[in-house]
């Protein structure tokens, strides 16, 4: 399959000044991207705009072949369900129900198994019968990621998932998500602050001064 996972053509988006302009972005698979650029710059728009959940000023967003503006909300609802995996910048995570629960309701939603390796690699299979609320901030991040991977999506969209961890297990992280890529044929796009994971990607990509250029 040569097909791009995600292509972007012509974003321009404004909340009270223009945030960008005829932004153009495409993803193939197995292919990883980073996404750098100053706190501000419209880096966590953007993503929302890639990945269903906000839509430009202007612009078209086609994901594995769809334009998404021609799909109706059970069409959406079912990429979101299924091949689009999201990790946001504030992981969300149920706090009163334990790490497990948390991944077994997107595995029900998804109708997939999470697999034991995914848990060892990310080294959280020992804490999951705790509650999330008993979790440190980053050990709560990596179950948000097993619960993303856990659904086997096509497309992965993460901000800044390695923010809150050292260095060593950011390393971890990247390697879970980049594995993860190469043995599925998934995309991974991802906004980080941190250069060291971004130079692990296959392409960087700054957004600064209202547009988005890869850097060489
Ligand atoms: N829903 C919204 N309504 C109005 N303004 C918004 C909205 N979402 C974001 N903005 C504004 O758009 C700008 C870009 O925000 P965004 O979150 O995309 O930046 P970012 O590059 O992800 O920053 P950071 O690195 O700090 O996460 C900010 O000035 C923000 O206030
Ligand atoms: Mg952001």
């Amino acid at each position: 399959m040569s097909q791009s996972l995600l292509e972007a053509r012509g974003i321009t988006h404004s909340f009270d000044y223009t945030l960008f302009t005829d932004i153009n972005f495409s993803l193939a698979p197995s292919e990883s991207a980073a996404i750098v650029g100053r706190s501000g710059s419209g880096k966590s728009t953007l993503l929302h705009i890639f990945s269903t959940f906000m839509k430009p000023d202007e612009g078209k967003v086609t994901l594995f072949g769809e334009n998404l503006y021609s799909l109706n909300d059970d069409e959406i609802e079912a990429l979101r369900r299924y091949d689009v995996g999201i990790i946001f910048q504030f992981h969300y995570l149920f706090k009163g129900m334990s790490a497990m629960e948390n991944i077994e309701v997107a595995s029900m939603l998804s109708g997939e198994a999470i697999e034991d390796a995914i848990l060892e690699k990310l080294e959280i299979k020992e804490l999951m019968t705790k509650k999330v609320g008993e979790l440190s901030g980053g050990q709560q991040q990596r179950v948000s990621i097993a619960r993303v991977l856990s659904k086997k999506p096509r497309i992965i969209f993460a901000d800044e998932p390695t923010g809150n961890l050292d260095q060593e297990t950011a390393e971890l992280v990247m390697d879970v998500l980049l594995d993860y890529i190469k043995e599925t044929g998934a995309g991974l796009l991802l906004v980080t602050h941190d250069a060291s994971m971004a130079t692990r990607c296959d392409k960087t990509y700054r957004l600064g001064d209202k547009v988005l250029k890869e850097e060489v």
